[in-house]
């Protein structure tokens, strides 16, 4: 089934890329996170594939109208914020949904968890997609 095989696909890709990302400054939260339980539970594309065509967000859309200005259009972070390289398409779930139910993440949380707040978790997961790796 399609949807099974996109799923072993981005697992495979989520572990190819957490043992790829080890040496990275941040490196050691994203690789624990990948090889959680939970979140081989909540895959992105698992989420967008129980919904209806017409009912998928669309990444880029979600990307340009919340993300763009502070991550840049190639997500090299501007100013302030973060580039965002090196995380999963699951490990960017994972962190947006920690952003919007109120963990505390990095020192401004608080940016992140205001832009993340309106997003739905479909949103997010296309959002995940489109930005994550
Ligand atoms: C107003 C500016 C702003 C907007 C809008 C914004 N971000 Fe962020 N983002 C930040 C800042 C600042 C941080 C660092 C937060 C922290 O200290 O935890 C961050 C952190 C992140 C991280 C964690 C990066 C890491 O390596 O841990 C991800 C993932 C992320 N943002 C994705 C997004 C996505 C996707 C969107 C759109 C839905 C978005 N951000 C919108 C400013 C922003």
């Amino acid at each position: 089934m399609k949807p099974f095989h996109i799923a072993t696909h981005l697992f495979l890709l989520a572990t190819l890329a957490a043992c790829g990302d080890s040496g990275a400054p941040n490196g050691k939260a994203d690789t624990a996170q990948a090889e959680s339980p939970a979140q081989a539970a909540n895959n992105p594309a698992d989420i967008l594939a129980a919904l209806p065509p017409e009912d998928q967000p669309y990444g880029l859309d979600v990307y340009s109208a919340k993300c763009v200005q502070c991550h840049g259009a190639l997500g090299q972070g501007v100013d302030n914020a973060p580039a965002l390289t090196g995380l999963t398409r699951s490990a960017m779930q994972q962190k947006m949904l920690a952003y919007r139910a109120g963990q505390t993440l990095g020192p401004q949380t608080a940016v992140m968890a205001e832009a993340v707040a309106g997003l739905s978790d479909a949103e997010i997961a296309a959002v995940s997609i489109y930005a994550g790796e």
